[in-house]
């Protein structure tokens, strides 16, 4: 499969079919996930699976806790109780399972934040090749070689050798989507991917994000472009006060059945 990630043409190649996404094991499930941060609970018992090859849209008021969703799948955040199976290995507390360690989860699950996170002392390339080499144990070679695969699979292969500082706020994000994308994960977190940008640099970051859903990733994306959420998601998951109001296929976003989604999509449009 060769994908251009750019943000310019898309020239994928596969050739496997797809699985319908329901024959298939989840790569995330989680069961009555709850996160508390003392007397606050932020997730009330959350249920979701995200089948291979799915892009789920988180959406929902600020504080409802999307964030935290995204970091207890990562286990940035220690769920309070529940079930948390990433590719079929328990990672939630209070199962009669044997847990996966946080390690094994991260190298399924990749991560990119809102602020990009990127180490500003470090190339663009060497931002990629670290983690190739600390997480998987490349040499100094064969990371290098991943990291510039990677910053070309996002247009960025000229800027391999600039700083941070010396990138755009959209460059520097794909920077961050190339560092995740070269640890081969099975599933990618996007957490307002594009909200730290100024609006002229949303784009070439939304086009990126969307050429890595073609390639076949797995996602979940939380966002506030609403263009982009209903063009990507082929569920849409609407949070409020940390419980799920309402799911649904791309018709939510013209026919939700809640008030309370309503009011939102109403707001954000
Ligand atoms: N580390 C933390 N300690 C205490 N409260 C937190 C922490 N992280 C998030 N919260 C609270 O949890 C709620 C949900 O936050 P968050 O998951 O960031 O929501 P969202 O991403 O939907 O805006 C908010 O009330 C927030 O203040
Ligand atoms: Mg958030």
């Amino acid at each position: 499969m060769t994908v251009d990630l750019s943000g310019g043409t898309v020239t994928t190649t596969r050739t496997e079919p797809t699985a319908p996404p329901d024959d298939r094991r989840p790569v995330i499930r989680t069961r009555g996930l709850r996160k508390s941060f003392g007397d606050l609970e932020v997730l009330g018992g959350i249920d979701l699976d995200v089948h291979p090859g799915e892009h789920v849209v988180l959406l929902g008021p600020s504080g409802s806790g999307k964030s935290t969703l995204l970091r207890s799948i990562n286990l940035l955040e220690r769920p309070t109780s529940g079930s948390l199976v990433v590719d079929g290995h328990e990672y939630a507390s209070g199962t009669a399972h044997p847990r996966g360690t946080p390690v094994r989860l991260r190298r399924t699950v990749g991560m990119v934040f809102q602020q990009f996170n990127l180490f500003p002392h470090l190339t663009a390339l060497d931002n990629v090749a670290l983690p190739l080499r600390s997480v998987r144990g490349l040499s100094r070679r064969d990371a290098d070689e991943r990291a510039a695969h990677d910053l070309d699979r996002v247009g960025l292969l000229a800027r391999a050798g600039h700083y941070p500082a010396q990138l755009s706020g959209g460059q520097q994000q794909r920077v961050a989507i190339a560092r995740a994308l070269a640890l081969d994960p099975q599933v990618m977190l996007f957490d307002e991917p594009t909200s730290a940008l100024d609006p002229e640099l949303v784009g070439e970051v939304l086009r990126t994000i969307r050429a890595v859903a073609e390639s076949g990733m797995t996602m979940v994306v939380v966002t506030h472009e609403i263009g982009f959420a209903r063009e990507v998601g082929d569920l849409t998951v609407f949070l409020e006060h940390g419980q799920v109001v309402e799911t649904g296929g791309r018709e939510f976003y013209t026919e939700c059945r809640t008030q309370r989604a309503r009011d939102f999509l109403q707001a954000v449009k």
